[in-house]
């Protein structure tokens, strides 16, 4: 089988490409990615040259760039992580978030109706919950609330994949999943971002009071449960995946300086982010009734070695840093695509 891969060379999408070539046999796959900053194609450059590996550089907002692709390798399904992902940018600039995570998923949407794609899967995230107070879970049946253009944008996305299924019979699954963390993340995004402020020496700006909750989990776990999702999930049915490592932001930051011996004279508190969500947090019984998934890695376990891994892949996030990352595409690849 061959599955596009939207949005492929992304934190979540490449560690799940990376993911199904370890793991799966027999499958194929077809990384399709705008490259936007987000994008980087050095995530993949291990597995480049797998035969069981192609990319082409698409944008899933064009009909014509998503059907050629779906065309020309003869794809059977779709998974689409492809995303405008970043809270903090949807409030600075919230259209682009509109234009890729509503009408991209719209035109992926079309083209598996039209190829009778066998399964599509659609990334969504716990953000489209809103809120919680101190108590309490997410759950499948909670009702959408999104706060922030960008939830908004990807709760708009969740409806129309709804909608697909019931007026058109396609054979759609969703999952909605909470904060991940791992390799390969764009270092905007708390994690990557507090460890590498800590080791170049710079500040480490916490957002208010520090207190807000995220439910962590780690990467691996996450496409584990994409990929469950994927081959065994219902059509029509929504699953929650979730990390039950719930986390203040501060306790985030506060592990990354101990786990790098460095003291708490970096942490700065900063103005807080605009409609700030205070808590999120999932239930995961439903897909672990479902489908026996679970979360395995602990948290304690899951980030030592993520930020062992920030460690030893200086080189990465320096070239991101730098912007010499956004070139690798045209050195690499201009002959292969
Ligand atoms: P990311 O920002 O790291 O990667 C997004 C990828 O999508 C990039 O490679 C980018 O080039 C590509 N892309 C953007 N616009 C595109 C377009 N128009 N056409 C084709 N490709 C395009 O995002 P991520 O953190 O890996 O998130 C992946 C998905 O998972 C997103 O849908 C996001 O909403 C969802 N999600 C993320 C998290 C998280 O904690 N990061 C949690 C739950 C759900
Ligand atoms: O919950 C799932 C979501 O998690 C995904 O859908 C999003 O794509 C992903 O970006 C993430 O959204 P968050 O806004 O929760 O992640 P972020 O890493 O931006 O922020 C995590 C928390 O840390 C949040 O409470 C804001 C805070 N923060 C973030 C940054 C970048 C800071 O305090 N300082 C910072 O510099």
């Amino acid at each position: 089988m061959r599955i596009l891969v939207t949005g492929g060379a992304g934190f979540i999408g490449s560690n799940f490409i990376h993911f199904i070539l370890k793991n799966v046999d027999g499958v194929e796959v077809v990384n399709f990615d705008k490259l936007t900053y987000a994008g980087n194609l050095e995530n993949l450059a291990e597995i480049e040259k797998n035969p069981r590996y192609h990319f082409v550089k698409g944008d899933i907002t064009s009909k014509e760039n998503v059907e050629s692709a779906i065309t020309r390798f003869n794809v059977e399904g779709i998974i689409n992580f492809a995303a405008e992902s970043h809270v903090d940018r949807s409030i600075l600039g919230p259209l682009v978030f509109s234009e890729t995570n509503i009408i991209g998923t719209q035109v992926l949407l079309e083209a598996a109706r039209k190829f009778s794609i066998k399964r599509y899967l659609q990334i969504s995230t716990d953000e489209v919950y809103g809120s919680l107070g101190a108590t309490g879970l997410f759950h499948e049946t909670t009702p959408l609330a999104p706060n922030s253009p960008y939830s908004a944008s990807k709760a708009s996305a969740d409806m129309l994949v709804r909608a697909y299924v019931h007026t058109f019979d396609l054979p759609a699954v969703l999952t909605r999943c909470s904060n991940n963390y791992g390799p390969y993340q764009f270092p905007e995004k708390l994690i990557p971002l507090m460890i590498i402020n800590a080791l170049s020496g710079k500040q480490l700006p916490v957002y208010g009071d520090g207190l807000n909750v995220r439910d962590w989990i780690h990467v691996e776990d996450h496409n584990r449960g994409v990929w469950d999702v994927f081959v065994k999930g219902r059509q029509g049915e929504h699953y929650n995946l979730g990390g039950m490592a719930e986390k203040t932001n501060i306790e985030i930051v506060k592990f990354i300086l101990n786990h790098l011996g460095k003291d708490e004279s970096q942490i700065k508190y900063v103005k807080d982010r605009p409609g700030h969500d205070r808590r999120y947090a999932m239930d995961v019984s439903f897909i672990g009734h479902e489908l026996g998934w679970k979360p395995q890695i602990k948290f304690e376990e899951g980030l030592s070695s993520t930020i062992d891994w920030y460690l030893s892949h200086q080189s990465w996030w320096e070239r991101i840093l730098s912007g010499d990352y956004q070139s690798y595409f045209s050195e690499n690849y201009k002959d292969r695509v």
